[in-house]
């Protein structure tokens, strides 16, 4: 594995006077590094396919044979399909026709590293990305004519010219969610989701909970099947009540889900802290990002602060200058928007990002960087992040259900690559087909 050296690569540019900007950079704003020592660490290869229609309902239902083998819902993916992730990926990849996704390869490997101290556990991943750059745009803001257009999109919507963030994702249990040692992330995937023979917003919003009268959605996202009434089946519409929603939570049952996302968390050290239960939720206070675009005015909130970037807009050169940080975080390098200043063509991001605060805020500790059309993330996350109802807690000893996802070449929704459910022990002696080790 090649170690965290960003600050060595940066100092040998210097000196010898080459760029540094061909092959490295941390994907920080402040170029924050990681101090620890992962060579005493094992590496667990994984080979991460995609995944693609293959939903809870249809894992769970006779045309998977799995199901006619006794015990099935005791069994985990892997008791079955170890060594198989290549093959699979490369079936449904197949079968998808991925008319949008012409060159899209079944899997990719990636390297994982787990370990602790006594307050965290740390989890870092790398991987060769698709992205001929670090992806460091999501929804852009383009000024053309006096008027502020958004452009951008993954890889789905724009296939050839995508403008989008990639993403390391882990979800993670503590077993209290029935199954999902077994099934994992497939129990938050449903027909009926984005992408996914997808519910109307009509449909959606006519729902209890999660339509106009609750969280007021207009599609389905991930969820668990203990939210619903039926447990198999076409089940998106059928949530069970608020109170019941509410009770089961309170009790644990929903599952962690963290995301790194190359534009949106990564340049403040942060991945995003979410939960999924009835929904794909965030947890409670500020997340480490928002719009940057007033949709009543049409008008930008923010634009680079110039005495900071030494710009106001960016020009499209600038996408990929890596010399540049693009990011554009509040209250650190952004000022208020004042169209005097900003040129014809020139562009903005439309997202913001800044500190999380509360609960949302927990994942400040993650360090990024992009090198040689690598990625290497790593997660440093309290065990005891002190907020229970929307955190699973972990502590030295335990074992936890792991769950990773990779979205890699700009793409969004199901069309990332995935491993099948783990456990992680955290310290030696601790149960898990990985054990986290302390880190020095
Ligand atoms: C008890 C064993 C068993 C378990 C557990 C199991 N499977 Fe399978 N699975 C099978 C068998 C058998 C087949 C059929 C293989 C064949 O036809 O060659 C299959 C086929 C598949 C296929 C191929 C689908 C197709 O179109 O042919 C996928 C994808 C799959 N399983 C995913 C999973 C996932 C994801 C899990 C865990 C959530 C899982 N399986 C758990 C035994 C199992």
């Amino acid at each position: 594995m090649t170690k965290f050296s960003i600050r060595n690569s940066v100092l040998l540019a210097a000196l010898s006077g080459l760029s540094l900007s061909a092959n490295a950079y941390n994907m920080s704003i402040y170029d924050t590094e990681l101090d620890v020592d992962w060579s005493d660490i094992p590496v667990v290869e994984k080979t991460m396919f995609f995944p693609g229609k293959v939903t809870f309902d249809w894992i769970n239902s006779p045309a998977h044979k799995g199901t006619l083998k006794k015990g099935f819902e005791t069994k985990t993916c892997s008791s079955c399909h170890q060594g198989e992730e290549e093959g699979l990926g490369e079936m449904l990849v197949q079968d998808d026709r991925l008319g949008n996704f012409p060159d899209k390869k079944g899997s990719i490997p990636a390297e994982f590293q787990f370990a602790h101290d006594d307050e965290h556990l740390y989890v870092k991943g790398t991987w060769k990305t698709e992205s001929p750059f670090p992806a460091r745009l999501h929804d852009t803001l383009l000024f053309q004519e006096g008027k502020w257009t958004i452009i951008g999109g993954d890889r789905g919507k724009n296939p050839y010219t995508p403008i989008y963030e990639d993403r390391f994702s882990l979800m993670i249990d503590d077993g209290s969610v029935l199954q999902f040692r077994e099934q994992g992330c497939w129990m938050s995937c449903h027909r009926g989701a984005r992408d996914i023979g997808q519910a109307t917003a009509r449909d959606v919003q006519a729902l209890d909970v999660v339509g106009a009268f609750g969280l007021d959605q207009k599609d389905i996202r991930k969820y668990l099947p203990e939210s619903r009434t039926e447990r198999y089946g076409v089940n998106w519409d059928k949530v069970k009540p608020q109170e019941e929603i509410d009770k089961l939570k309170a009790e644990g049952q929903f599952v962690d889900l963290m995301q790194w996302r190359s534009t949106r968390s990564a340049p403040t050290n942060s991945a995003d802290d979410g939960y999924v239960f009835e929904y794909r939720l965030n947890d409670k206070g500020t997340t480490v990002f928002t719009w940057n675009f007033d949709k009543k005015t049409g008008l930008p909130k923010y634009m680079y602060d110039k005495s900071v970037t030494g710009f106001y807009a960016l020009n499209k050169e600038d996408f990929n200058d890596l010399n540049k940080k693009i990011a554009m975080v509040e209250g650190v390098n952004v000022m208020p928007y004042d169209a005097s200043k900003i040129e014809e063509g020139q562009y903005l991001q439309g997202r913001l990002n800044r500190e999380g605060a509360g609960s949302a805020g927990d994942n400040n500790q993650v360090f990024s960087s992009w090198e040689d059309g690598k990625y290497t993330v790593i997660f440093k996350r309290k065990l005891n992040t002190g907020h229970p109802e929307d955190d699973k807690i972990m502590e030295i000893g335990g074992t936890y259900d792991m769950n990773i996802a990779i979205h890699d070449g700009e793409t969004t929704t199901r069309f990332h690559y995935v491993a099948f459910p783990f456990t992680v022990g955290i310290g030696e002696g601790s149960e898990g087909s990985v054990i986290a080790l302390p880190i020095k």
